[in-house]
């Protein structure tokens, strides 16, 4: 089972992170990965602080500058690469 931690802090909510995680929801069904993959809420992962974008890891690791245009196409690569 993969992990796919998306940040709910609030730096991040106001990015847009709940709709994000409404998008990868769907995004998991779409894709038939739902029982393969763990979608988390996340307190703040410290990311924020230096403006690099959303705060978004995949089995521990974070996921570089993603911004809410475009998480959903870059979380859907990293996914396939691994399932
Ligand atoms: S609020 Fe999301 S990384 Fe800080």
């Amino acid at each position: 089972m993969e992990v796919l931690e998306i940040c709910i802090g609030s730096a991040c909510y106001v990015k847009g992170s709940n709709q994000l995680v409404e998008e990868i929801t769907k995004l998991l069904k779409e894709e038939g990965w739902s029982d393969k993959v763990q979608l988390k809420g996340s307190f703040c992962m410290n990311y924020c602080q230096n403006e690099k974008g959303l705060g978004i890891r995949l089995n521990g690791h974070q996921l570089e500058m993603v911004t809410i245009v475009n998480a959903k196409d870059l979380i859907r690569e990293e996914l396939k690469k691994i399932l």
